[in-house]
């Protein structure tokens, strides 16, 4: 079905496209009875299916990636397609246009997308506003992270207090958060990831939740273009900050292995950026810091989500497989994922996760 109506989305720019799907999932959100008919047609509830992580529990481990909807528009949606958490945002502690269009394109022969939004979202206390009522009605029915962005018009020496002050709004309404630096689109941004500006982020982050009444997991998420070296670092610091896990990875600035020529700068996502996704992951969990990890770049297909998970990720997440595969992808992969577990011996998600965790003392 979707590869019919595929074409015609696809006839349209991607950023148009995309506005009219979101302008449909928000839609959705907002009337019960076609969530219901969402749910029925896309949704496979299974206890085999269900995880848990840093202290949350998930009814699957296939989460939305951030981006899609940076505004937390249409959430309720998201858990009727079947995923089993949203990460909502980017958000900015300013509200903020981003870059000028256009700023998204597709690769249709890659399975891939070039983004440059620059994060465009609606601001910190907009959100906040939207997350209260929607918590209010009942209507988050999964994990909801929170992923956070630097405002554009902070100088990026101040980066933390802009961090700290969208934490300050949205602190009640979210299940997690994630720290975002390194996204290629706003300048800068992915400097915060050296050691002595991650130290200052980090410091400032953990302090301000150390503060709150009620404390919730913080994830660091990380770009897939740092050495093994980077990355060691910036793991071992979000270990010694006492952090809940690491989300690897974001879009690549890296155009290595594409068939499309595309002169346009921006972050790469989807099939080319599979293999050092996984590259990435299995090298953060060959550290041992014990840190769970959410998997994310290049998932589409069953055989990703199982190769993800047995190689030590807690949780998936995917964006650009959504694109190309459609709203019955999550169904699919849950499937599959089912045919797997039990091909394999294994009882549950749970089990494959045990099975793949490191020894202690790793
Ligand atoms: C159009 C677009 C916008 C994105 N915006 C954000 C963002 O605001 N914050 C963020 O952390 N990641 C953002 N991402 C990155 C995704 O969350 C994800 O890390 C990346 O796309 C790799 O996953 P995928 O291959 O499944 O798409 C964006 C990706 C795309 C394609």
């Amino acid at each position: 079905m979707y590869k019919a109506l595929r074409p015609l989305l696809f006839h349209l720019d991607p950023e148009s496209a995309h506005d009219r799907a979101m302008a449909l999932l928000e839609w959705t959100a907002r009337h019960p009875g076609a969530l219901r008919l969402v749910r029925a047609a896309c949704a496979l509830d299974d206890e085999r299916l269900q995880t848990r992580a840093f202290g949350l529990r998930f009814p699957n481990p296939i989460g939305l990636a951030a981006g899609f909807d940076k505004n937390a528009v249409a959430v309720p949606t998201w858990a009727a397609l079947g995923f089993g958490f949203v990460e909502v945002g980017s958000v900015t502690a300013h509200a903020q246009p981003g870059n000028p269009k256009p700023r998204l394109f597709r690769l249709p022969e890659d399975a891939a997308l070039v983004n440059r939004m620059g994060f465009n979202n609606a601001g910190a206390a907009a959100v906040a506003a939207r997350l209260a009522a929607l918590r209010a009605s009942g209507a988050i029915q999964v994990p909801l992270g929170v992923n956070l962005g630097k405002s554009r018009v902070t100088p990026l020496d101040d980066a933390p207090g802009d961090y700290v002050q969208s934490l300050g709004a949205l602190w009640p309404h979210a299940d997690y958060f994630a720290v975002n630096v390194s996204s290629p689109n706003t300048p800068g941004l992915r400097a915060l990831q050296e050691a002595a500006r991650l130290d200052e982020l980090l410091g400032a982050v953990t302090a301000f939740a150390a503060a709150q009444p009620v404390q919730k997991p913080i994830l660091l998420k990380l770009a897939p273009d740092l050495s093994e070296a980077e990355l060691a670092e910036a793991a071992e610091r979000a270990a010694r900050y006492g952090l809940a896990g690491l989300i690897a990875t974001n879009t690549t600035v890296s155009r290595e292995g594409l068939r499309t020529p595309l002169d346009e700068a921006g972050g790469l996502s989807g099939k080319p950026l599979r293999a050092r996704s996984l590259a990435v992951l299995r090298f953060l969990q060959g550290l041992g810091t014990g840190l769970p990890l959410v998997s994310v770049g290049g998932v589409a297909s069953v055989d990703d989500v199982y190769e993800r998970l047995a190689a030590g990720a807690s949780l998936v997440q995917l964006y650009t497989g959504l694109v190309y595969e459609g709203p019955l992808l999550l169904k699919r992969l849950h499937r599959g994922l089912l045919r797997r577990l039990e091909h394999e011996g294994l009882a549950s998600v749970e089990e494959l996760a045990r099975r793949h965790a490191p020894p202690p003392g790793f």
